[in-house]
């Protein structure tokens, strides 16, 4: 088993037989965790605001997403995870929409298995990878969003955590091969373990802090709070696992 970081989403490359995590640590990946915390039985994810749009609109769903970090305009809630925190989803499927999230996800939807993971959900989701890789003799590769194409700080972060979590899984006698970009993104987390001072350092962090959303980047950067493992899957398929999340595109 090897495990790669693809630092981009285009650099994720073929990962038909692989098994990936997504990560949009600010904040989409961190929102999907939280959403299923608060009982929403399935979250449909777009690859634009115009899907997401036709489809919570034709099906009565809640419609979710943002731009620029901010509310859509028509959209009933926007991306904070903060504000779901305090809602309840019993029984309200989601759709959400993001800048660069929901696209990473629709990128490598053509995985083995494809998981969504932020660093409160981080050890969950990592063992779930880790026993699929190791039942499929798969390898793992953890996919960053990224901002508009261009590397970002908190995700290549939150990968390292992932790294670290997946390498303490093995015994001796298996351990993973790293990747140059696994051990890269696993030394840039171990440069700042304190995960809020670390991606503080960062634009997004700092973007969201002055837009107001300041308490978001503390919520996302609380690690392995939460224990829900949002699984992509087709709608059909959606009730074999517990968190489920389904691509529209
Ligand atoms: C994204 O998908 O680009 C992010 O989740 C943006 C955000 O912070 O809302």
């Amino acid at each position: 088993m090897q495990i790669r970081v693809a630092l981009m989403p285009a650099l994720a490359g073929d990962v038909s037989e692989a098994v990936c995590i997504v990560i949009d640590a600010l904040r989409a990946t961190t929102v999907i965790a939280t959403l299923f915390e608060r009982n929403c039985p399935i979250v449909y994810v777009a690859a634009s605001h115009e899907a997401a749009r036709q489809f919570a609109r034709a099906k009565g769903y809640v419609l979710c997403g943002e731009t620029e970090g901010y509310r859509v305009p028509d959209f009933d809630y926007g991306n904070s995870p903060v504000e779901f925190d305090k809602l309840d989803f019993t029984d309200r499927p989601v759709v959400l929409s993001t800048t660069n999230g929901t696209k990473a996800t629709a990128i490598v939807a053509e995985a083995r298995r494809v998981y969504l993971g932020a660093a409160t959900n981080r050890m969950a989701v990592a063992l779930a990878a880790w026993r699929t890789a190791l039942e499929a003799g798969a390898d793992i590769v953890i996919v960053c969003s990224g901002t508009n194409d261009q590397f970002t700080l908190e995700d290549a972060t939150v990968a390292g955590l992932y790294v670290e979590a997946l390498v303490g899984q093995s015994g001796a006698w298996e351990m993973p091969e790293q990747a140059d970009s696994a051990i890269a993104a696993r030394r840039l987390w171990q440069t700042e373990p304190n995960l809020l001072r670390g991606l503080m350092e960062g634009t997004h962090a700092r973007t969201l802090a002055d837009r107001g959303f300041g308490e978001d980047v503390g919520y996302c950067t609380a690690i392995d709070v939460l224990s829900h493992v949002p699984t992509l899957v087709h709608e059909v398929d959606s009730h074999t696992v517990a968190a489920p999340v389904v691509l529209i595109r």
